[in-house]
């Protein structure tokens, strides 16, 4: 599996209005506390999955995390870490969505 160098967080407007700010600053945060200067946490204009969010895409390690809450953030921190991903915030996107975006990302546009 490759490894995380980046973090991409939803700051679009459903996504926001959700708390996707709060997320994305409380992540950085806590990655800081860590030292894990190796991983960007990175805003991103859209995925396209918009009421399924707060979206948030690991790069290039193609994990999505979808309905993402401040109360998730430590155990998200944790699969940074190098422990489990966070089960219950996978597979709520549409496979074909998240293929296209990492197609993008692929591609070098975030
Ligand atoms: S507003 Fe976040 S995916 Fe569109």
């Amino acid at each position: 599996m490759a490894k995380v160098s980046h973090i991409l967080v939803c700051q679009n407007v459903d996504c926001r209005v959700r708390g996707s700010d709060q997320v994305m600053k409380a992540l950085s945060l806590q990655l800081a506390e860590k030292g894990r200067r190796d991983i960007t946490v990175k805003s991103y204009m859209c995925f396209g999955a918009c009421q399924a969010g707060p979206n948030m895409v690991f790069y290039p390690e193609r994990t999505w995390y979808a309905g993402v809450r401040l109360s998730d953030v430590d155990a998200i921190v944790d699969h940074v870490m190098g422990g489990p991903k966070v089960e219950a915030l996978e597979g709520k996107v549409d496979p074909a969505l998240r293929e296209l975006i990492y197609q993008l990302l692929d591609a070098g546009l975030f």
